[in-house]
């Protein structure tokens, strides 16, 4: 008998590991065609760039891993881009950075993007994003270290379990935007959290005094919302913060 009856299933084995890695390959291709196929591209900076007889690793604006060929990097900020944001992005699994900013895309952020748990950065300030936040973003993204929303038209509150599986998460900004609600306790889970920005929304309710747990703060911008209450004295606490804006609530003066 001998060994013989290995060889065919190491052919099969062969066969079976060159079609998994050549099927991904073809995924974050599809998806990077999806995403082409649903913006509208005022300057031709991906209809005279990403065409299939070149790896997509030579795209404009796509970096991939070394080894893997996969795509870890999209980045297309300030290219005259509008349209809405396909959710076939998704499934680029290997993503970490995302930075679509300073475009004119609108409608959604796409829920699929909480699938991205490599993502560490995430820049899709200056559109028109409407819509709620994908709960997935805020509350399961484990690599997650900036997200930066400001300047579009996101609405809806904010998660209650935000920050539950986001522990790197150092910059959050969420300027102008037409955010609602409290600002939700369970924000001292990010204890990394050196950068927050949530100013020109609508927020209510009061500053939570959990904001004090976040040690690292160096910047509080919270100015022009609805909070109301007085400034919980836990704030003292931070040392390192050297930026704090808290003007156009309805705060008293009185440190509770
Ligand atoms: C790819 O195709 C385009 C036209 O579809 C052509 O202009 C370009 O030269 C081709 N590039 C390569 C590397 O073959
Ligand atoms: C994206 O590219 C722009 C310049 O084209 C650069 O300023 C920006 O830092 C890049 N974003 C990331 C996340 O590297
Ligand atoms: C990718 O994402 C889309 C939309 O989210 C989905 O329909 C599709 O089946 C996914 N998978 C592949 C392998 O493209
Ligand atoms: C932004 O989107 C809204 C619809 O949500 C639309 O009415 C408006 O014209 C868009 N603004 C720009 C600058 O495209
Ligand atoms: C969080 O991640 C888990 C596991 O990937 C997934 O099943 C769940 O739907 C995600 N939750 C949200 C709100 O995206
Ligand atoms: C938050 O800070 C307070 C002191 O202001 C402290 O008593 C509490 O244990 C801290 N909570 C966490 C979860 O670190
Ligand atoms: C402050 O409170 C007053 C009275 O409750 C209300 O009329 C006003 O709109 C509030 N201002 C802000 C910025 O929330």
């Amino acid at each position: 008998m001998g060994t013989s009856f290995l060889f065919p299933i190491l052919i099969t084995l062969i066969i079976f590991f060159t079609l998994t890695s050549s099927a991904t390959l073809t995924t974050d291709q599809d998806a990077l065609l999806a995403f082409k196929k649903a913006t509208i591209d005022t300057n031709g900076v991906l209809s005279n760039n990403w065409l299939t007889n070149t790896s997509i690793c030579d795209w404009a604006g796509v970096s991939c891993g070394l080894k893997h060929h996969r795509v870890t990097a999209l980045n297309l900020s300030n290219s005259a881009l509008h349209g809405n944001l396909s959710p076939y992005l998704g499934n680029l699994t290997f993503l970490q950075s995302l930075d679509i900013s300073s475009n004119n895309f609108a409608g959604v952020l796409p829920t699929e993007l909480s699938k991205l748990h490599r993502l560490k950065h995430v820049n899709v300030a200056s559109n028109n994003f409407s819509g709620e936040i994908p709960r997935g973003i805020l509350t399961n993204m484990s690599a997650l270290e900036e997200i930066n929303l400001r300047f579009n038209k996101l609405s809806g509150e904010l998660p209650s379990d935000i920050c539950n599986n986001t522990p790197k998460l150092n910059r959050f900004y969420l300027r102008e935007n037409q955010i609602y609600g409290k600002i939700p306790t369970s924000i001292y889970k990010c204890s990394e959290m050196e950068e927050l920005s949530l100013s020109e929304n609508q927020f209510n309710g009061n500053i939570p005094t959990e904001i004090g747990n976040l040690s690292m703060l160096t910047l509080l911008s919270i100015y022009d919302n609805h909070l109301q209450g007085g400034i919980p004295k836990e704030i003292g606490h931070l040392t390192s913060l050297n930026t704090m804006a808290l003007s156009g609530n309805n705060l008293t003066a009185l440190v509770l």
